[in-house]
């Protein structure tokens, strides 16, 4: 078979990877994982739900290109990214005496990437490991980057590393079989990136939505760019693609882990940031009100209707890693396809935020 061309390389020096992307190509995965030098046994990291779809085309696919393979499985949902179940998938992998020639396959959404992704950082001292996301979130956003993690009560993704992934492969089909509210909160993310970096990005969704396919290959172009720019969020570069992530995560937190899905969390996130980048970055009402509408267009909510305090919200806010020497970092936009981190903002911008989205 004529081999596959990425369609966009994380250029990271002796840490880069490829990006393929297609229609059907979770056939491919274990010719691709031979071709970026991958050896051993296969370790796959899914969800129960996740597996039913897709876990015996990737097995298929992993034992054709001639490796071993063992199956690791978690319920789905948020819930699956705490120590609890990190210990449970770290003691499967030594029960199926998984090796350090070994590497893992997490197959899933985002909640799968991170914490498979962290069981690879973590176990024997380390094991690399591929991406093969399955929902639009993922496809989009998580499953580049290196980022991988678990929640704890105080904060979202507390505990975590960078621990990049040597390759991923991206079938664009394999979205189809997601429910509406998981498909809706994956355009959170594509809406960030037309909001932060592409105004072009940002009316093309406002008057109709592209193929999933280009829209993947889009958003890892724009996201790859900021993590071969600022790897480990150190510049503040990379914390730019945290635009209403500081509230966001600090909802997720203080409604409980899953109640609300991580794409709705950030866009109400977004839209408090919309808010607050009003009164300390300039930002148009109007543009605010576009905002507001586009998200809305994709059925993502900008009311908070679920009966939480504000000062939870506050408190899980105030534990994010997001502050630094007691100061947040707070991403703002002082126009559409810009934006900028401030420490202006206070608690008092956040108090008055979280008031207007139960409003
Ligand atoms: P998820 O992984 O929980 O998936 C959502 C639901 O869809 C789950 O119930 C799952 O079983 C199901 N599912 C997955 N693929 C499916 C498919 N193809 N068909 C049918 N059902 C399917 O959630 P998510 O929204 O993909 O990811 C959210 C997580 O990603 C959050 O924990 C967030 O913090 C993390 N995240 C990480 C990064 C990063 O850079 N590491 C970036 C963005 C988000
Ligand atoms: N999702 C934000 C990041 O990867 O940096």
């Amino acid at each position: 078979m004529a081999p596959l061309q990425p369609l966009v390389t994380v250029n990271l020096g002796v840490r880069s990877y490829p990006v393929y992307i297609g229609n059907g190509i979770i056939f491919e995965t274990g010719r691709l994982a031979r071709d970026v030098g991958l050896r051993g046994q296969a370790a796959i990291i899914t969800d129960e739900t996740v597996d039913q779809f897709y876990g015996s085309a990737l097995r298929e696919s992993i034992s054709q290109a001639g490796f071993k393979a063992s199956l690791h499985r978690v319920p789905a949902g948020e819930r699956s990214k705490s120590f609890a179940v990190l210990e449970t998938l770290t003691e499967s992998l030594a029960r199926a005496a998984v090796d350090r020639q070994a590497f893992v396959v997490a197959l899933g959404g985002g909640v799968i990437g991170d914490l498979a992704g962290l069981v690879a950082a973590i176990y024997r001292r380390g094991l690399p490991y591929i991406q093969v996301p399955t929902t639009v979130m993922a496809q989009v956003d998580s499953a580049v980057g290196g980022k991988t993690a678990i929640n704890l009560a105080a904060g979202k993704n507390l505990v975590g590393s960078f621990h990049q992934p040597r390759l991923v492969v991206t079938d664009t089909s394999t979205p189809k079989t997601l429910g509406v509210r998981e498909w809706n909160e994956g355009f959170a993310e594509i809406i960030k990136y037309g909001i932060i970096c592409d105004p072009s990005l940002f009316e093309q969704l406002e008057r109709s939505t592209p193929p999933l396919a280009e829209l993947v290959k889009r958003c890892v172009e724009i996201k790859a760019g900021f993590v071969e720019r600022d790897e480990q969020e150190r510049s503040g570069e990379r914390a730019l693609l945290n635009f209403g992530h500081t509230v966001g995560h600090g909802l997720e937190a203080a409604a409980g882990y899953g109640t609300l899905l991580h794409g709705e969390a950030v866009s109400l996130g977004m839209r408090a940031a919309a808010l607050i980048s009003m009164r300390r970055a300039g930002l148009q009402t109007a543009e605010a009100t576009r905002i507001q509408r586009l998200l809305e267009r994709y059925s993502l909510p900008t009311r908070l209707t679920l009966n939480l305090p504000p000062s939870r919200i506050l408190e899980k806010i105030l534990s994010d890693k997001k502050f630094i020497g007691g100061k947040i970092r707070f991403v703002v936009i002082p126009r559409l396809g810009a934006a900028q981190v401030t420490d202006e903002v206070g608690k008092e911008d956040l108090e008055w935020a979280i008031a207007s989205l139960a409003e």
